[in-house]
């Protein structure tokens, strides 16, 4: 399976969610890759200061060759592709080789917003790639908050379909990036590490 992290806005956690999605899978006895497309290269930056990552990272900031794609299918169950923050080649690229794209949406009005133009490139690129689904994802939510609780059905509004699973605000996920870790390793019983496992868990369904 190939899952593209997707969202034109910069900062929302397409980098932390590829990441913490594929030690779910990683520590669900997957074989996993990851390929960084963004040319900031915050992956291979994890990489250098991860003793022991378990998930593989390759950086790439050119579009991903089918070529490439095959013969990295071939060594893994689940190719992960974080996108840099823009619709640009290589993020329509990973649009049209994907099963599933991922966009994280934080739920702010702002955020949810700014998701269009990347809801409106996603459907132009359904149209031709018609083994590709795309999936909302409440990211970031603060939990007890009117807004937070609000988040799912504002988008709804999107006709898209949206995870169940939410991934909360959590500074777990922020400690373990700076000790080269996935949060499932770095603090496997909690929250956020609970909520990344369900969401693999719900994509693996
Ligand atoms: N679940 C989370 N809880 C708390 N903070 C988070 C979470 N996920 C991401 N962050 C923080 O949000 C900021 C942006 O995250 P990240 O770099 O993953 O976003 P991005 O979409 O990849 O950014 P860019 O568009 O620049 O590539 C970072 O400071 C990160 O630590
Ligand atoms: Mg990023």
């Amino acid at each position: 399976m190939i899952i593209s992290i997707v969202n034109q806005k910069g900062g929302v956690g397409k980098t932390t969610l590829a990441l913490n999605l594929a030690g779910s899978f990683y520590k669900m006895g997957k074989e996993v890759r990851l390929i960084d497309t963004d040319p900031q290269g915050s992956l291979i930056q994890w990489q250098a200061v991860a003793e022991d990552p378990g998930v593989k990272v390759l950086h790439q900031s050119r579009p991903v060759r089918p070529r490439q794609i095959r013969q990295l299918k071939k060594d893994a169950d689940i190719l992960i592709i974080d996108s840099p923050p823009a619709l640009e080649k290589t993020t329509l690229n990973n649009l049209r080789i994907c099963d599933l794209t991922i966009v994280p949406v934080s739920p702010s009005p702002l955020d949810i917003w700014s998701a269009n133009d990347t809801v409106l490139q996603i459907r132009r690129v359904m149209k031709k790639n018609k083994k590709m689904e795309a999936v909302l994802l409440v990211y970031r939510k603060i939990p007890g908050t009117r807004i937070g609780k609000e988040a799912k059905a504002a988008l709804d509004g999107y006709g898209l379909p949206v995870f169940i699973t939410e991934i909360t605000q959590k500074i777990a996920a922020v400690e373990a990036m700076i000790s080269g870790q996935t949060v499932i390793d770095y603090s496997p019983r909690s929250k956020s590490a609970k909520e990344f496992t369900a969401l693999a868990k719900e994509i693996l369904k």
